[in-house]
């Protein structure tokens, strides 16, 4: 994975290499490998034309690099290769992305959807415009119509794009196909106007009846949804003859500082998100990257709500019993906690001096602190909360309570009874102790270096 001359870079966490990063995109199972594809501009710890990256693994831990899958241009003319999926059909890996062209820009920018093929998973082939003007209804605008999501179910294929109506804010909109090339407009989801600006990155699983979908510069709800752009989830079902959403519930993927544009393996329940946020400095440009993918969750439904857990093997963890008073040194790896009958817990990691990354329990809520986690990081978010440095997940009242934390070079995820917070942090080198005091019943503790 390291392309970078320094030992400051993630150890399992997907990234770059060189450049920058942002959407995971075209994740797929494909002839016996984990693919994943994302956002890329190898030139510059900045966005830039987007390429798309793509990393392949056993194991979803060691990442091994492979070539660019996509590059902006060519016959097909596009200026970036924007968020899009990945299936398999007829043998082959199909990508189906947005094409970005500028026009000169304002009105004239086009955002259409294109497909591209591969053979070996490695070389991919482009074949220009499948969803473009012709199929998107004129309300739509196409300046604003982007991250296809494609999916088949009883030998049809569908796809949902992010969409603006002209003078609107966002939509979900979707298409259908027989063939991946000929696409027919067939409904928009929720039929009304998203409370963020724009949809970003929807994405449908048909199997848990689940629904995500970015949000951009959608308005804070109470302490939660505090990041410029969020992620929510609705349970519920996609009526096929209607292409009506009818949710369930709802609620938000994640509620750390550094989440957005998640979407799962094509019919498999894993999920990757990118581990950042737009509209911020990212301090770890000095090593020449910015930019990298959250650790793989399992998601499912339960008793109508997303739950979320690591995808690492459980029996990788040796729980043992302890006093609730455990010292212990953590960089890359992972930690974690069950505790029957809490009362208090307060965890510190990534300890150097006065520098440290909290989480504690505090009444109903679950808080994490980065305050004092290192190099700061500044974004447009002028709340409270956002400026102290602090992020917050509900408490659930359970009989046992399990935590699992994942940290690796500038991130720290927690999960914590099905919910996440994930979180970008740059302490200085060397920062790796970690305290942990539980007052409980009975509390177990777990470490794996990773
Ligand atoms: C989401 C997003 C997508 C777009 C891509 C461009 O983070 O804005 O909507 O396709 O990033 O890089």
């Amino acid at each position: 994975m390291d392309t970078i001359n320094s030992k400051r870079k993630p150890a399992f966490h997907i990234y770059g290499g060189v450049g920058w990063i942002n959407d995971p995109n075209g994740l797929i199972y494909y002839k016996g490998r984990w693919h994943a594809f994302f956002q890329y501009y190898p030139e510059a710890t900045h966005w830039g034309p987007m390429h798309w990256g793509h990393v392949v693994s056993d194991d979803l831990i060691n990442w091994e690099r492979l070539p660019v899958a996509l590059a902006p241009g060519g016959e097909s003319g596009e200026e970036g290769c924007f968020s899009g999926s990945a299936i398999e059909f007829d043998g082959r890996l199909w990508l189906l992305y947005t094409g970005y062209t500028e026009n000169g820009g304002g009105d004239d920018v086009r955002q259409l959807q294109y497909l591209a093929s591969s053979d070996d998973g490695v070389n991919f082939v482009k074949h220009g415009i499948v969803i473009g003007e012709k199929e998107l209804p004129p309300e739509y605008s196409p300046c604003n119509f982007r991250d296809p999501r494609v999916w088949k179910k009883d030998g049809v294929f569908y796809c949902l794009v992010a969409a603006k109506r002209k003078g609107g804010n966002g939509r979900i909109i979707a298409f259908r196909s027989e063939n991946l090339f000929d696409w027919q407009f067939v409904g928009d989801l929720f039929g009304e106007d998203s409370k963020g600006s724009m949809t970003e990155c929807p994405e449908y699983n048909d199997q848990l009846g689940l629904l995500t979908v970015c949000e951009q510069f959608q308005p804070a709800e109470g302490k939660a949804h505090l990041n410029v752009h969020s992620t929510r989830w609705y349970t519920g079902a996609l009526d096929y003859s209607t292409f009506k959403f009818k949710a369930e519930n709802c609620g938000i993927m994640d509620y750390g500082f550094d989440f957005y544009a998640p979407q799962s393996y094509i019919d498999r329940n894993i999920t990757i998100g990118w581990l950042n946020m737009w509209d911020r400095n990212v301090p770890s440009d000095k090593y020449g990257f910015a930019g990298m993918l959250t650790f793989p969750r399992r998601i499912q439904v339960k008793d109508g709500a997303l739950w979320q857990t690591p995808a690492i093997d459980g029996e990788l963890f040796h729980l043992r019993e302890t006093d609730g008073t455990v010292s212990d040194k953590l960089v890359h790896g992972a930690v974690k906690i069950v505790a029957e009958g809490l009362e208090s817990l307060q965890l510190d990691l990534r300890i150097k001096g006065d520098t440290r990354t909290s989480f504690r329990l505090d009444g109903n809520e679950w808080v994490f602190d980065r305050s004092l986690s290192g190099e700061k990081v500044t974004g447009v978010e002028k709340d409270e909360d956002s400026l102290a440095g602090i992020r917050r997940i509900p408490y659930k009242n359970l009989p046992v309570h399990e935590i699992t934390v994942i940290s690796d070079e500038f991130s720290v995820e927690i999960f914590v009874d099905g919910e996440v917070a994930s979180s970008t942090v740059y302490p200085e080198e060397g920062a790796d102790g970690l305290e942990l005091a539980v007052k409980a019943d009975l509390c177990k503790y777990a470490k794996i270096n990773m």
